[in-house]
């Protein structure tokens, strides 16, 4: 049996009047307890992260250079929604995985993101000058230290995996160093970065954009959903309801960003905007339209809410971070 199936009376068995009065209610619950949720974890996350970015090098690290790591602290304590490492967090809560893993399972998936963006905006990729409302890590420490800085985090990534502070089964370690390798690299977020640059010259069709954005965007946050029930030992079943959940709210993640580009501000956005129409970039809200892309992002919402369906509230969170992710303002 799924853990947190109901028990007694089911969910299908309610009338659809109850079934709307309670989803209701555990709509108004969820959204407090899920901003509380997200702003505490994004905290955990930043001071596990300072720590782990201290100036004391590590046993068998040489010497910590200063610049280096200045450029790295920029690139991944500049704030951010930290949203990877709240759905790592909460996909291993969900499941009965251990929090102190999870959060540095978070963090680790958290040096990989930050890293990718920080390649995202070089000059030979994006060419953007603000991320997170502050200068771009090239802007700021040049683009041999951004270079470098995104090659260290990526590194570090596995590093947090593998130490010793991560109290997890050897077994479980040798997991997530595949899955999120695999997540990371050429069949996963570079290998979509490569496709997604492409696109900038290629007109891909709508098939070919699905692939890439679930390359480059949702390779990893399938990777967190996951990460979660691997933390957690979960079985077969519940690894691959996580994965599919987490390929569902990564493709709804691109969308809402493809749209974002189109209709925030940089204030909000805290990067420009605007960027994919003026590099001609073929994209979903390109090829098919804003009206298009809203109604579809409303589509996978309800397909991920429809995944969880049987765990009734105590999808709560993992339904309200769908809707954040579809739904978000920047
Ligand atoms: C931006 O990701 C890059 C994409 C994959 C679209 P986020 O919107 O999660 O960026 P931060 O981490 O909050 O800055
Ligand atoms: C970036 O996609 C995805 C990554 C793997 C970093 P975008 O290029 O659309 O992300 P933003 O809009 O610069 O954040
Ligand atoms: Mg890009
Ligand atoms: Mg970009
Ligand atoms: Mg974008």
């Amino acid at each position: 049996m799924i853990p947190g199936q109901p028990i007694g009376l089911s969910f299908r068995q309610k009338s659809n009047c109850q079934r709307q009065r309670s989803h209701a209610k555990e709509r108004r619950m969820s959204e407090t307890s899920f901003e509380t949720r997200l702003k505490a974890s994004a905290a955990a996350v930043e001071s596990c992260l300072g720590s782990i970015l201290g100036e004391q090098a590590q046993a068998d690290e040489i010497a910590r250079p200063a610049p280096l790591l200045a450029a790295m602290r920029h690139g991944v304590l500049n704030g951010g929604k930290r949203l990877r490492p709240f759905l790592v967090m909460e996909s291993a809560a969900f499941l009965g995985g251990d929090h102190q893993a999870a959060l540095r399972i978070g963090a680790a998936l958290e040096c990989v993101h930050s890293y990718s963006l920080v390649h995202d905006d070089l000059p030979a990729m994006d060419d953007d000058d603000v991320r997170r409302g502050q200068p771009t890590v090239h802007i700021a420490y040049g683009e041999a230290n951004a270079i470098l800085a995104g090659d260290s985090l990526l590194t570090l990534a596995f590093d947090i995996i593998a130490a010793p502070e991560t109290n997890l089964p050897d077994r479980q370690k040798t997991e997530l160093v595949l899955a999120l390798a695999r997540a990371s690299g050429i069949g996963g977020m570079a290998g979509g970065q490569a496709l997604d640059l492409a696109a900038e010259t290629s007109a891909p069709d709508e098939e070919a954009i699905v692939t890439l954005q679930a390359m480059k965007t949702g390779a990893l946050i399938r990777f967190a959903c996951e990460a979660g029930a691997i933390i957690a030992g979960s079985g077969a079943d519940e690894r691959r309801l996580m994965r599919t959940y987490g390929e569902t709210i990564g493709l709804a993640f691109q969308l809402a960003d493809d749209l974002l580009d189109l209709t925030a501000d940089a204030e909000t956005m805290g990067k420009a905007t605007g960027k994919d129409a003026a590099r001609g970039k073929g994209t979903l809200v390109s090829l098919r339209g804003q009206d298009w892309a809203e109604a579809e992002l409303a589509r996978l919402v309800a397909e991920a809410e429809a995944l969880l369906e049987p765990f009734g509230a105590r999808a709560d969170i993992l339904n309200e971070t769908a809707r954040f992710v579809a739904h978000r303002s920047h």
